[in-house]
């Protein structure tokens, strides 16, 4: 099978190409990555020199670019986006031109040369605060920042050429993310690193909103299975049935480090902050999924994947995230 991955310079799609191309020795990987803050061919290291391995600098909203880099593959995975909340209540703009606009641009190029598949990867975020009970995938969508409202827009596009076009599509969506790679603005890699230098961990609110953790690995495996024996037109949710308070995972993570809850700094919550996310995940669990890290012991992997890759941390600490996170908690303090 040849795939193009959009993103997968990121840090899911990374971990998914290397999962494909490590499980599958009749699999391709192209990957389309414009390489924004967030893309860092390091996570690609160990596949770069693969001959099933081609990567193609370029953005999912160019459209002669993507037919190109579209043209002949059996499905496409589309994990390009704007991924931090934060950063969009800083600014939407991007967030709209890739995750609608770019998503529009990719649908185009697959129906154009009827592609076999597409699978959108997308988030739990598009339901919105969960206040009670779990949300099913035909639940209303109703997402309460600008980043999640740019990936409901994506959603909305895709099931659309489904119902219109018939495009093969899937739509993935997922709880929150953690594990070795992940860029150091979201709560987990930002909280590790911030404490193994000795800085505050800037904690929302009151710290009782609650995330439903997912190693990256058991999402890799549930994309890899929704790509395979996914029904088209349908959405899959994928969620690591372990529902955390951030104040909770926040000293897991001190006292895994052995550094002190003195470091946690309450500071002013964010603007439309979803206080919990819970996915209904029937669906893919009767496809044949269930997760298979547990929260402690994937967590514990992944403190130490920081603590061992200070090399791959340090300069992104110290080179663009430094001017974001100045501007980000200055005014939460
Ligand atoms: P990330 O921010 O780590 O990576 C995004 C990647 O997309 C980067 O490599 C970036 O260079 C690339 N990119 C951005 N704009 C692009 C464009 N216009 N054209 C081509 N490439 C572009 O994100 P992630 O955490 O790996 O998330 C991947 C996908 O999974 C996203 O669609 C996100 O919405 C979704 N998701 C993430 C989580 C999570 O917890 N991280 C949870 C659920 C869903
Ligand atoms: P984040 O990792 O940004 O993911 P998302 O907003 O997509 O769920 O945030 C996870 C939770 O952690 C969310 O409730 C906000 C909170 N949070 C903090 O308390 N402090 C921080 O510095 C960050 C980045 C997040």
């Amino acid at each position: 099978m040849k795939l193009l991955v959009t993103g997968g310079a990121g840090f899911i799609g990374s971990h998914f190409i290397r999962h494909v191309l490590r499980k599958y020795p009749g699999h391709s990987v192209i990957n389309l990555d414009k390489l924004t803050y967030a893309g860092n061919l390091e996570n690609l290291r160990e596949v770069e020199r693969e001959p099933r391995y081609r990567f193609v600098h370029g953005d999912i909203s160019d459209a002669a670019v993507v037919r190109d880099a579209m043209r002949g593959v059996d499905a496409v995975l589309n994990f390009a986006a704007e991924s931090h909340v934060d950063r969009s209540i800083l600014g939407a703009d991007e967030f709209l031109k890739t995750d609608v606009l770019g998503t529009f641009t990719l649908l185009e190029a697959a129906r154009e040369l009827r592609i076999p598949r597409y699978v959108q990867i997308s988030t739990d975020e598009v339901y919105g605060s969960v206040e009670h009970g779990a949300v099913r995938e035909n639940a209303p969508l109703r997402p309460s920042n600008p980043y999640s409202a740019s990936k409901a827009g994506g959603d909305l596009l895709v099931s659309a050429y489904w119902a219109t076009h018939r495009l093969p599509v899937l739509i993935t969506r997922s709880s929150n993310n953690f594990g070795p790679n992940q860029y150091p603005e979201k709560i987990i890699p930002l909280f590790i690193t911030n404490a193994l230098e000795d800085r505050r961990l800037p904690l929302y609110g009151d710290g009782r909103n609650v995330r439903d953790w997912l190693y990256v690995l058991d999402n890799c495996a549930a994309i890899d299975l929704v790509l395979h024996a996914g029904v088209p037109g349908e959405i899959y949710n994928i969620g690591g049935g372990t529902e955390v308070e951030n104040i909770v995972l926040t000293r897991q993570i001190l006292r895994l480090l052995g550094k002190p809850e003195s470091l946690i700094q309450p500071v002013k919550d964010r603007p439309g902050h979803d206080r919990r996310y819970a996915l209904d995940c029937h669906k893919i669990h009767s496809l044949g999924w269930k997760p298979a890290h547990e929260l402690g012991a994937a967590l514990a992997e992944t403190v130490r994947w920081y603590k061992e890759h200070e090399a791959w941390w340090q300069p992104i600490k110290s080179g663009e995230f430094k001017a974001y996170y100045a501007k980000q908690y200055a005014d939460r303090a």
